[in-house]
């Protein structure tokens, strides 16, 4: 079983969260791609969508699913989205795509939060993946030297812009085991608009596709 049929694999097992009526948070990436696909099948049972990107808007609208605007639904029963890393504590790192902070968003709306990954995903402590964060175009100096302070070494992400206007800063070398303490310190730096480390709001349950089925992790 590849990769790609491990997060597709996931992806089909979050459909067990969506119940009638409801309006279902949606991640970004190929994961969260897998269950778009999925959840057309049931587009009839759901009442739409809040995407947290624009990529995966466009996705939902032209599968024939209402996407609906954050602001006019209130808070959402289910979010459902992939991770970059993720441990047994259900701590994330998100951003590969750089839809990290309309993920955070959605995810703060959500009631739960089924996050949806192939066992690659799974780690000890989380920082070998390069943790992203989306800055304010004219603190990326300010905010680059402050990371650097932590530890850690920022390198910009090159010919990106997020859905924001804004620039994300990768930071490698971080060896994050205290991801909600520092998930707090790197918000806290003037100019950053999200960090990408899903800590203080963990995911609620992990579907993690492996070769043999899809093993569950709350
Ligand atoms: C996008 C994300 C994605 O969930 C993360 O990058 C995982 O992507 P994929 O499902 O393609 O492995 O956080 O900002």
């Amino acid at each position: 079983m590849t990769n790609d049929e491990m997060k597709k694999a996931a992806a089909e097992a979050a459909l067990d969260y969506i119940d009638n009526g409801d309006v279902v948070g949606v991640g970004t990436g190929s994961t969260a791609n897998h269950f778009i696909n999925a959840l057309v099948r049931i587009k009839g049972k759901i009442d739409g969508a809040v995407a947290s990107s624009e990529d995966s808007a466009e996705r939902l609208r032209s599968s024939g699913i209402t996407v609906l605007n954050l602001n006019d639904t209130g808070d959402l029963p289910v979010y459902v989205d992939g991770a970059d890393e993720a441990t047994r504590h259900l701590h994330l790192i998100k951003g590969g795509g750089g839809a990290l902070t309309r993920e955070k968003i959605v995810a703060a709306a959500s009631n739960k939060f089924i996050c949806i990954a192939d066992r690659s995903k799974l780690v000890d402590v989380l920082g070998q993946f390069p943790l992203p964060v989306e800055v304010i175009p004219m603190a990326q100096s300010l905010v680059a030297r402050r990371l650097a302070g932590l530890g850690g070494q920022p390198i910009l992400r090159r010919d990106f812009t997020t859905d924001n206007g804004n620039i994300i800063l990768d930071i490698k070398g971080l060896s994050i085991l205290e991801p909600a303490v520092l998930e707090g310190e790197i918000n806290q730096i003037p100019g950053v608009v999200t960090v990408g480390i899903f800590a203080q709001r963990p995911a609620t349950v992990l579907l993690l596709g492996t070769k043999t089925g899809v093993d569950l992790i709350r």
